[in-house]
């Protein structure tokens, strides 16, 4: 007797059903798709543009470090190779150089539509401040990453921006000591820049952004300030 076709749709909800007791994601997958949502516009859409650029960064500098060395020595010959000499190494670190003007320009306009909604008042406060915080450690990647061409021009930017961290009162000049890592503009500054601009700032940045889109969804967003939501469909839940 032939053995009948297994049905492809039969098959998938089998699986679903084996992910869903075993972890409740297919539910969490379902609310968050969803999930209702006051009349939004071309203003809502900067979030997601910011996620968006996080993810390609990460991509294109995962993609770079696989080449790049991080030595005073090497750095500047490593970035020359990647750009004359590797497969599209061209394209990886213009998109990353690219990428990161564009989430700087993102970041003021996401907050500018949140601050002419009001959407940093109460119950939202905290979703400003953790926006904040990306802010300031997006702004600590911008630093960090200016170095590591290592050519005249991020060196000297560097040793600027480090002499004028230690002006700021009570902890400047322990930023700019820890900045350093050593007596000198050397070997250890370009690897501890480098340890916090590949790992540290990125991993706190994707934690931050992964407690701001829980409380965003968890929330809801804001609708246009002076439009009734009808049934007030403001929560997300
Ligand atoms: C990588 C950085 C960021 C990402 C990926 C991100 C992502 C998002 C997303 C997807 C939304 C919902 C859709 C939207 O309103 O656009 C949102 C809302 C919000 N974001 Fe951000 N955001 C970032 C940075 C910031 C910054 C720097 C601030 C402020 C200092 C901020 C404050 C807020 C607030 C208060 C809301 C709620 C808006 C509302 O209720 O209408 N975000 N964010």
């Amino acid at each position: 007797m032939p053995i009948p076709a297994p049905d492809p749709q039969q098959l998938v909800l089998q699986a679903e059903d084996w992910v869903e007791y075993r972890t409740g994601f297919p539910t969490l997958v379902r609310q968050f798709l969803f999930r209702k949502v006051p009349p939004t516009g071309w203003w809502h859409t900067l979030g997601s543009s910011l996620l968006t650029v996080f993810i390609m960064q990460a991509v294109t500098g995962s993609l770079l470090a696989m080449s790049y060395d991080p030595s005073p020595n090497g750095a500047y010959e490593s970035i020359r190779y990647i750009t004359d000499q590797q497969t599209l190494g061209w394209l990886i670190r213009g998109m990353h150089k690219w990428g990161a003007s564009m989430m700087v320009i993102l970041l003021f306009l996401h907050m500018g539509r949140v601050f002419f909604y009001g959407a940093y008042k109460y119950p939202r406060e905290l979703t400003w401040l953790t926006g904040s915080l990306i802010f300031l450690s997006t702004m600590a990647m911008g630093l960090t990453g200016y170095l590591l061409v290592w050519d005249e021009r991020a060196y000297w930017a560097s040793v600027v921006a480090v002499n004028i961290n230690g002006t700021a009162p009570v902890l400047g000049p322990f930023i700019s000591k820890f900045l350093l890592a050593g007596p000198v503009f050397g070997a250890q500054t370009i690897s501890r820049f480098y340890a916090l601009h590949m790992l540290l700032i990125p991993g706190l940045i994707g934690a931050l952004i992964f407690i701001h889109l829980w409380l965003v969804v968890k929330l809801g967003v804001t609708p246009w300030p002076g439009r009734p939501v009808p049934g007030d469909e403001v929560t997300g839940d």
